[in-house]
């Protein structure tokens, strides 16, 4: 027998004898941080060679070509030699077997691969981007949409996913804004938590849910300019405000794992930050899992200029808590020599290494290292009907409708419809950037959609997504005028958003503008369903648009949920996550701007704070969406018009639906603090609730609010309350305005 076989068998001996919490708590908040101690890793500690750990904190990419999963050979003689321990870019049940089994079988130890991928918004099954999924604000379905992301890819050999996503963002210019969930603080952090608690479910060990990894760490969402991997600048308040609740709800939720952001803070590259990393990622929120570098964001320390070299960047980075190296080579190549000149000491090195093995551990991989490649498995959960019905019902409710006037939608089903624009008949841009291993092959199109939906269609492209030329406008303007209402599909390019795809325009490019006005100009009533992944000037097509509904990337379901809400098989209920602004020149806009000394109360006053060109407001705010029948609103009561540090009142508002169809309101509470040790928000979102109601029923909807609630970092730095006189505003979107009045008194 190989000798890393008895070394194996002790270690699970050990496991047996008491290593395990059999008896983890069904409760996913709990669950996969309950799990600490592994003598396992111990043992491992113990007998690991210098090289043998360091192995254990590198990650190297595999290939995909046209044939199918490759690696580079190099790579592969790492893996024997146990230099690498950890494979992203795998996938496949016998692709990761095969490799899993040099680990295994050709190691001294036998340790078994750690497989990593970007599962962003699905993995076979793809769901809308993650700003569409944040709109929906419905978190049991978000959360579910992980759940089935990481069964999918869990029977794929996978074991990691680079998800969630939790940078906050206010900057419409960055590609990766469609990666998050939106700009609030408040929201983001329910859809971190809800998507870790769907990946991870309530015991990592289950060969159906995943490692998450919450990323990037941090502030990577407010690069100055919208230009991907910029330079980051804020004050720490407003880090610790606005930027990273949502990363610490997805740790507090159990995420085993973190990725160090590309960006810097205070001057120094997250990948190296040892405030960030570990401050307060570990000594102020107990994260006990692995960090593990961005793309060869250790290589990148050299062009920030903050390292010499690649060896001065894998020490800095070791010592400042980022425990693995993904693809710079540079813990590989210079740990050694740094451990042995005392750059690095053991003991860092081996909590790095134990954070690497517990989460193996964890995973349940020293068990059973083939627990994750099951191609039955894999066979049954990909794109099962459930799975599909799932993302449909999540595209559905993703969208947000803008626009409505006359109640152009929902169409007649016998209608004659005109389907105009370069998107309509794109199935590959539904899947949007970080699309897993989604295929388009199968998908439906926008307008085969609606084909399967209405009495007859007319279909005319118009114009490609960019070029300029108008051949297509005639023919489009003859479709146009020979229905009945058009349904204009613009938009963005799918690759125009994502990672390294930002625009210094946030308008639709020119020639889908020019080929809305001459079909306008046909009087023919307009809706204009937008694909894009990023808020959009729209001010222009808002007057020419009748009906608006905002789309997003929809996924693989999204040409059927687009066509049951075009056709009233169901209805809008996404409201936005994000603010539209009017132009560019607003953003930064978001609803939880401060009053400032100057407010602008007074029209036309000139020394207010306002623009001599534009409103103050945004064009449609964050929270805002439409849907096929109307609410109203009592105004907000309370439970009692003061409270103190043990105590909690509740805000409630009743609301009824006034209209003539079902429909789905989110009903949403905000906060103001009057007077602060520090400025306040005028406004901060901290409650919603999904409400379905039937043509002329009422709900009272009620909130809890409790000192933690309204806690934020005080002037001394420290977190909580502070008394005085509240405003709570109960209503259908940011820009509501009934309120009622509490005090908190210490
Ligand atoms: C991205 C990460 C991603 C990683 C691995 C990087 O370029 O910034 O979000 O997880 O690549 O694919």
């Amino acid at each position: 027998m190989k000798k890393h076989f008895l070394i194996a068998i002790c270690a699970l001996l050990l496991v047996s004898c008491g290593g395990r919490n059999e008896s983890a708590p069904a409760n996913p908040k709990v669950a996969a941080n309950a799990l600490k101690h592994y003598p396992i890793v111990d043992s491992l500690l113990r007998v690991m060679t210098l090289d043998e750990k360091i192995g254990q904190l590198v990650l190297y990419t595999s290939d995909w070509d046209v044939t199918g999963p490759s690696i580079r050979s190099g790579y592969v003689d790492d893996i024997r030699s146990g230099k690498c321990g950890n494979i992203f870019n795998a996938y496949t049940a016998a692709y990761t077997r095969q490799l899993q089994e040099i680990a295994v079988n050709e190691t001294r130890l036998g340790i078994p691969l750690l497989f990593g991928y970007d599962v962003i918004h699905g993995f076979r099954t793809i769901f809308p981007i993650n700003l569409g999924i944040s709109a929906s604000w419905d978190m049991p379905l978000i959360q579910e949409s992980a759940r089935i992301a990481a069964r999918e890819a869990a029977a794929a050999g996978l074991h990691w996913t680079y998800s969630p996503m939790c940078d906050i963002c206010v900057e419409p210019r960055w590609g990766r804004i469609s990666e998050g969930a939106g700009e609030d603080a408040f929201l983001g952090s329910e859809v971190a938590r809800a998507m870790v608690y769907g990946y991870q479910g309530g015991d990592l060990e289950d060969p159906l849910t995943i490692a998450a990894c919450v990323k990037h760490f941090a502030a990577y969402g407010a690069p100055h300019a919208g230009r991907d991997y910029n330079t980051v600048d804020m004050s720490e308040r407003w880090l610790r405000e606005f930027y990273l609740p949502p990363y610490k709800a997805a740790v507090d939720a159990g995420a085993q794992t973190a990725m160090a952001s590309f960006n810097e803070y205070d001057g120094t590259p997250a990948t190296a930050n040892r405030h960030l990393l570990t401050e307060i990622l570990r000594d102020e929120w107990g994260f006990d899992g692995f960090v593990v570098s961005d793309y060869t964001g250790v290589m990148e320390m050299i062009n920030h200029g903050t390292s010499r070299d690649l060896e001065d960047a894998s020490i800095q980075a070791l010592n400042a808590g980022n425990d693995m190296d993904m693809q710079s080579g540079g813990y590989s190549e210079f740990l050694a020599k740094a451990m042995k000149e005392g750059k690095v000491s053991k003991k860092t090195l081996d909590e790095a290494v134990r954070r690497v093995l517990t989460v193996k551990a964890r995973l349940g991989l020293f068990e059973d290292p083939y627990r994750y490649c099951s191609p039955e498995r894999e066979a049954a959960e990909t794109k099962t009907e459930a799975n599909l019905l799932a993302a449909r019902t999540l595209a559905e409710e993703s969208c947000v409708l803008l626009k409505n006037t006359h109640n152009l939608l929902p169409l007649d089903k016998n209608s004659t419809v005109a389907v105009i624009g370069p998107l309509a008949d794109s199935a590959d841009d539904l899947l949007a950037s970080w699309r897993g291993a989604g295929q388009v092959e199968g998908i439906k199109s926008l307008l085969e959609g609606i084909r399967e939906m209405a009495g007859g269609v007319v279909y005319a492209k118009g114009c490609d997504i960019e070029n300029p030329g108008q051949a297509g406008f005639n023919q489009a303007e003859y479709a146009a005028r020979s229905a009945s209402t058009v349904i204009m599909v613009l938009g963005e390019s799918c690759d125009w958003t994502g990672e390294a795809a930002c625009r210094t325009s946030i308008q639709l490019p020119e020639v889908q503008k020019e080929l809305l006005r001459r079909i306008a100009a046909t009087g023919q009533p307009i809706v204009l369903v937008l694909l894009n992944g990023r808020p959009l000037d729209l001010s222009e097509e808002s007057e020419l648009a009748d009906a608006i509904l905002e789309a997003w990337y929809p996924g693989t379901m999204g040409g059927e949920a687009v066509a049951r809400l075009l056709f009233g098989e169901a209805s809008p209920s996404g409201r936005l996550s994000v603010t539209f602004p009017y132009n560019l020149g607003q953003v930064p806009i978001y609803h939880y701007a401060k009053n400032t000394g100057r407010p602008y109360v007074h029209k036309g006053v000139k020394y207010e704070s306002r623009y001599l060109d534009c409103e103050n407001e945004p064009l449609y705010p964050f929270g805002y969406g439409l849907t096929y029948t109307t609410f109203s609103y009592s105004k907000p009561e309370l439970s009692a018009a003061e409270f103190g540090p043990m105590g909690s009142i509740t805000a409630k508002a009743t609301i009824t639906n006034t209209g003539a169809k079902e429909g789905t309101e989110v009903v949403q509470l905000y906060i103001r603090d009057m007077v602060g040790s520090v400025t306040r928000p005028v406004k901060q979102l901290k409650g919603f609730e999904r409400v379905t109601l039937a043509p002329g029923e009422s709900r009272t909807v009620e909130f809890e609010i409790t000192p933690e609630l309204i806690s934020f970092w005080r002037k001394d730095m420290t977190f909580g309350p502070e008394a005085g006189e509240f405003r709570a505003f109960i209503g259908p979107a940011s820009d509501c305005t009934e309120f009622a009045t509490f005090t908190y008194n210490e």
